[in-house]
């Protein structure tokens, strides 16, 4: 299954060069959602063999303006050492770079992206992508997917290897899902099918 990989309208001014450049436009920008604090960047080795993409910086990594340190990203990096995968040479991404939340008194309570914010983004993310230059990009999760697809698409009937343009993709879930499963039978057997998921994409970057 190839996804497609339609240009977006570039924003007004010069084109960023450099990864610090297009960061500084990212976290310069205005973001759609009203109620957002910080933009929260991309983090890792430019040339990382593998980009993992997320869906948005939750509570915590807007805190720590850092990409998927939350509870899920802790998720993550359990399924990544199990399967071999060391986080340090992984550069981590989010399709969408601001936390959208509704205030519940203290509490700020994760909001799904709509279609348009995820559209916001796609410029950058794309440009990101071609600096950081990855063999392999990892879409965790629908929005991801939506992003880097250009187009909706149902996460499970797709998941496992792809296309993203002219890149080597992977569809897999969002370790949020893991972490909201209940049955215990059904979380082993998630955690087992996520870690192979993993495994795969360890192997799908390895040059041919
Ligand atoms: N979920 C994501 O998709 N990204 C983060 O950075 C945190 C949680």
């Amino acid at each position: 299954m190839a996804a497609r990989h339609e240009p977006d309208p570039a924003p007004p001014g010069p084109e960023p060069r450099t990864l610090d450049e297009l960061n500084r436009m990212i976290t310069e920008s205005r973001p759609p959602m009203a109620a957002a604090t910080r933009a929260v960047l991309g983090e890792g080795p430019i040339g990382a063999a593998w980009a993992f993409v997320g869906e948005q910086p939750g509570d915590q990594e807007d805190r720590e303006g850092r990409p998927v340190v939350g509870p899920a990203g802790r998720l993550l990096d359990q399924a990544m050492a199990e399967a071999g995968l060391d986080r340090s040479r992984i550069y981590l991404t989010n399709a969408v770079k601001h936390f959208k939340f509704v205030q519940r008194g203290k509490r700020r309570i994760h909001a799904t992206p709509t279609a348009g914010e995820i559209r916001h983004y796609r410029w950058w993310l794309m440009k990101e992508l071609d600096l950081v230059g990855p063999r392999v990009v990892v879409a965790l999760g629908a929005t991801a997917l939506t992003a880097l697809a250009g187009k909706a698409m149902p996460l499970m009937a797709n998941r496992g290897p792809t296309r993203f343009g002219n890149r080597l993709g992977f569809i897999t879930v969002h370790p949020s899902w893991l972490l909201r499963l209940r049955d215990p039978e059904a979380k082993a057997e998630a955690w087992e099918r996520y870690v192979a998921d993993l495994r795969a994409i360890r192997v799908l970057a390895a040059p041919s």
